[in-house]
């Protein structure tokens, strides 16, 4: 079979494509034929960092594909089977850059009969974070379900962004009050096709007085991607006992605080980072998550927001350099071709 590796970390020129034999699964393990590979920030960021986790690591956390085998004990999935992966190449050196991908079966869930392979690929780190982001409130909830935000008033930083997409589909199934923050236009018919009530471009006119007019009465979640830019607004605009969810440090990474009006808030700043929240905490995101996606909430596509960008697997190089760009949407590599999917479980 054909993997992409890196021996040695640094520019995309590290990443190679190799031939491998395709590992067996053992005890607790199945095997997937990955359909689509996608590429997350925490992806390249991996590949560019000063240490490499194995001597030889096949990159990328999110993918989609079909249980090719399994190892003993084995329960829950079956050769045939449609799944989506979770963190394959956290704490592993092995992701999904690769025609067959061995995890523990914990790390795949089924993928609903409505969804796609490149639907599938896009639930993992993106849909995981925005749920978290959703779920961590002193007032709950701590599920999301159709009604569990009714009422709530959810502002997406940066709702043309996969985790920010993620957080406005997510949001509106549960019933919230959605609004997204953008840059852009283009972005803004992205965040408006997700399904955010109101969208405001933060590069135009004064960002807290435009979130009050939105919101007169305050927000009760805040998904932020980008608290040393937003957090004084943020403080400004949420509810009591809100809370102001932070996942990345895009625009900058020193955030300065005063105390006495950030306590004054009652609100609580809830840090997030997917590979340390816990099985329990993952465990229901995917539940979750597969409802929304069975209930026909959740989507991908320019049409819902979130622009596709089909790669070669033997691409992977310009993959990784379009997200490392900044492209808009969800970078996928195309590793397999669906049909075979169709024909290996019929
Ligand atoms: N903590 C975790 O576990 C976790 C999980 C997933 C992702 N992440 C991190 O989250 C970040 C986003 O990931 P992604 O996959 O969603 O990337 P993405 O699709 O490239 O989205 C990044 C978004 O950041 C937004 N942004 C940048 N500056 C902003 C600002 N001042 N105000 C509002 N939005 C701003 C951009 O929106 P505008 O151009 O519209 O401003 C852009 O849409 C990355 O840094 C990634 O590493 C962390």
């Amino acid at each position: 079979m054909q993997a992409a590796i890196y021996t040695q970390t640094g520019t995309t020129d590290v990443l190679r494509i190799v031939e491998r034999d395709p590992a067996e699964p053992g005890p607790g393990e199945v095997r997937v034929k990955v359909i689509r590979s996608a590429v997350n920030p925490t992806d390249w960021k991996s590949r560019s960092s000063s240490t490499l986790a194995f001597p030889e690591v096949v990159p990328n956390q999110d993918g989609s594909g079909i249980i090719d085998a399994v190892g003993d004990g084995v329960l829950d999935v079956k050769v045939g089977d449609r799944v989506w992966v979770i963190l394959a190449a956290h704490q592993r050196p092995t992701g999904t850059a690769q025609e067959f991908t061995v995890l523990p079966a914990d790390r795949v869930a089924l993928l609903p009969d409505n969804a796609s392979f490149d639907l599938g690929a896009d639930l993992g780190v993106p849909a995981i974070t925005a749920h978290r982001a959703l779920t961590t409130s002193e007032d709950g909830p701590s599920r999301l379900a159709p009604e569990a935000l009714a009422g709530r008033t959810v502002l997406v930083a940066g709702g043309a962004g996969a985790v920010g997409n993620a957080a406005i589909q997510l949001a509106r199934w549960a019933g919230a009050t959605v609004v997204a923050t953008v840059s852009s236009e283009e972005k803004a018919r992205l965040a408006a096709a997700a399904g955010a009530h109101e969208v405001i471009n933060h590069r135009q006119g004064d960002l807290v007085e435009r979130l009050r007019e939105t919101a007169p009465g305050g927000f009760d979640i805040v998904v932020e991607v980008a608290p040393a830019v937003n957090l004084q607004a943020d403080l400004e605009i949420i509810k009591p006992r809100g809370t102001i969810a932070i996942y990345a440090n895009e625009g900058g990474d020193t955030v300065t605080l005063p105390v006495r009006s950030t306590f004054t808030t009652n609100a609580r700043l809830q840090w997030i980072l997917l590979y340390t929240v816990g099985q329990e905490a993952l465990v229901n995101a995917v539940v979750d998550i597969n409802r929304a996606v069975a209930d026909g909430a959740f989507k991908v596509g320019q049409e819902h927001g979130l622009p596709l960008h089909h790669y070669a697997l033997t691409d992977i190089a310009a993959a990784h350099q379009a997200v490392e760009d900044r492209v808009v949407g969800k970078v996928l590599l195309d590793v397999a071709d669906p049909q075979s999917a169709v024909a290996a479980g019929s």
